[in-house]
C-alpha cells in the first residue's frame, strides 16, 4: 500500500488522505458505496462486523446508517485535513451541531455559546434545549473575560463560530480555548465561516471542530453535508448520536463532498484573495456606508485574524449600501452576474441581502475573475441613490 498522507503537506493530503483505489475493482477515485446493507458469507462473519461496527471501529461495516465506505473515505480526509485522530459525517451542517452538542450535554447541563450564531443554530439552542433542560448563556466571545464570566458550575461546554455571521467576529481561539480548559469544559468551534485551510481551530486549542460541509468543504454547492473532528474519544459518542437519530450521511453527498474536498486549498485562496480585493474597492466606494472583513484594517479583530489567520482573511464580506433598505435593493436587483442566493462557499459568488437587518448584504465571494465581480458590483452600485 502507498503511503501517501504521513508527513504530507495539506494540498496534498486534501487530494490523497482518505482515498485509495477501490480494493475489489481497482477504480481509481472512491465509488459511491450505493448500498443499505453489507452481506455476509458467514453467520459469525455478520455477527464479528455488527459487533465492531458498533464499537465504533473504523471500517468495521453492517448498515449504512452506521457506517459507509463512502463516508468513511470522506470522515478519514477530513480528519486528516483538521489534524484530527477521527471524524463523524451527518446528513447536514445542522445534524453536524447538533449531534455534537447533544452527545456531549443533557440535562441539567449548561453550555456558553457566542452571541451571533447561524439562525438555526439559535433555534436549536433557544426551543430545544430548554425543552432537554439545558441551559445556555450567550457572550460576546471576541471577549475573553465575557466568556469566562458566563460559566457556572454546570457549565460543560463552549461553542462557537470562528468567524460570525453578519458581522464576520473572529474570537481569540486560543485564549478561550484556555479559559476553557482550566475550567474542565469542552471548546467546540463551529468552523464553517472559514474552512480548514484557512483556520484549523484544533491547532488552537478547541476539542472538537464542526463544519457544515456544505459550504466551503464542498465548494460547489450541489451537497449537503455535515463533519465533526475531533479525538477518537470524543467522535465516538457523537457518532452513536448521528446513528441514532438517524442523521446520517449519504454516501451520494460524500462522494460530491469527496470531490470537492480535493479543491479547497487553490478555492479557499481564490476566494479569499478575491473577497480582500472586494472588500477594499468596496470600503473605498462612495455608496457604501459601512463594510465589515476581518482583512481590512477597520474591522475590531484585523489583530486577532491576522494572527490566526496569517495573510488570507476568508471570502466572506459584509456591507450596506447607502440608503438602506432602498439602497440594499437597487443594488442587489441591478447584478447581472451574481446570484442572489442564502448560501455559502461555492465557487459562484452568492448575495444575501438582509432586509430584516436594516438591509445589510452578505458576500460569499467566488472564484470568478475578480474583474467580473468588480464589474457587476460597480453596476449593482451604480443604482443606489
Ligand atoms: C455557521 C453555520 N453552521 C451550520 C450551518 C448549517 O449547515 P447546513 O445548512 O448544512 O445544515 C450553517 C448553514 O448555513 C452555517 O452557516
Amino acid at each position: 500500500m502507498r503511503q501517501r498522507t504521513e508527513g504530507r503537506g495539506f494540498a496534498t493530503r486534501a487530494i490523497h488522505a482518505g482515498e485509495r483505489p477501490d480494493p475489489t475493482t481497482h477504480a481509481h477515485k472512491t465509488p459511491i458505496y450505493a448500498t443499505a446493507t453489507f452481506a455476509f458469507d458467514t453467520a459469525g462473519e455478520k455477527e464479528d462486523a455488527v459487533d465492531r461496527a458498533l464499537a465504533w471501529e473504523p471500517g468495521a461495516y453492517f448498515y449504512s446508517r452506521t457506517g459507509n465506505p463512502t463516508n468513511r473515505a470522506l470522515e478519514e480526509k477530513i480528519a486528516s485535513l483538521e489534524g484530527a485522530e477521527d471524524a463523524v459525517v451527518s446528513a447536514s451542517g445542522m445534524a453536524a451541531v447538533a449531534s455534537t452538542l447533544l452527545a456531549h450535554l443533557g440535562s441539567g447541563d449548561h453550555l456558553v455559546v457566542g452571541d451571533e450564531l447561524f439562525a438555526i443554530t439559535k433555534v436549536l439552542l433557544d426551543e430545544d434545549f430548554p425543552r432537554r433542560g439545558i441551559g445556555v448563556s450567550r457572550v460576546d466571545t471576541t471577549d475573553v473575560a465575557a466568556v469566562e464570566t458566563a460559566i457556572i458550575p454546570a457549565t460543560r461546554a463552549i461553542f462557537l463560530e470562528t468567524s460570525t455571521n453578519p458581522r464576520l467576529r473572529i474570537a481569540d481561539l486560543a485564549a478561550i480555548a484556555e479559559v476553557g480548559h482550566r475550567r474542565g469544559l469542552l471548546v467546540i468551534a463551529d468552523n464553517t465561516f472559514l474552512g480548514p485551510a484557512l483556520l484549523r481551530p484544533l491547532e488552537h486549542g478547541a476539542d472538537l471542530v464542526v463544519h457544515a460541509a456544505t459550504k466551503y468543504l464542498s465548494g460547489h454547492g450541489d451537497a449537503v453535508s455535515g463533519v465533526v473532528s475531533g479525538a477518537k474519544a470524543l467522535i465516538d459518542p457523537i457518532r452513536q448520536q448521528t446513528d441514532t437519530f438517524g442523521q446520517a450521511a449519504s454516501p451520494f453527498s460524500s462522494f460530491l463532498v469527496l470531490r470537492g474536498v480535493r479543491t479547497l486549498p487553490l478555492r479557499s485562496r481564490a476566494g479569499s484573495d478575491n473577497a480582500a480585493a472586494i472588500a477594499s474597492f468596496l470600503e473605498s466606494h462612495p455608496k457604501v456606508a459601512w463594510v465589515h472583513y476581518p482583512g481590512l484594517d477597520s474591522h475590531p479583530d484585523r489583530a486577532v485574524a491576522r494572527r490566526l489567520l496569517g495573510e488570507r482573511a476568508g471570502a466572506m464580506v459584509t456591507f450596506q449600501p447607502r440608503g438602506g433598505l432602498q439602497g440594499m435593493a437597487a443594488f442587489t436587483d441591478h447584478l447581472a452576474l451574481c446570484d442572489i442566493g442564502v448560501s455559502l462557499g461555492d465557487i459562484h459568488t452568492l448575495v444575501y441581502p438582509r432586509p430584516k437587518d436594516g438591509g445589510i448584504i452578505r458576500l460569499s465571494i467566488g472564484c470568478e475573475d475578480v474583474e467580473d465581480l468588480i464589474a457587476d458590483f460597480e453596476l449593482g452600485l451604480s443604482f443606489v441613490d
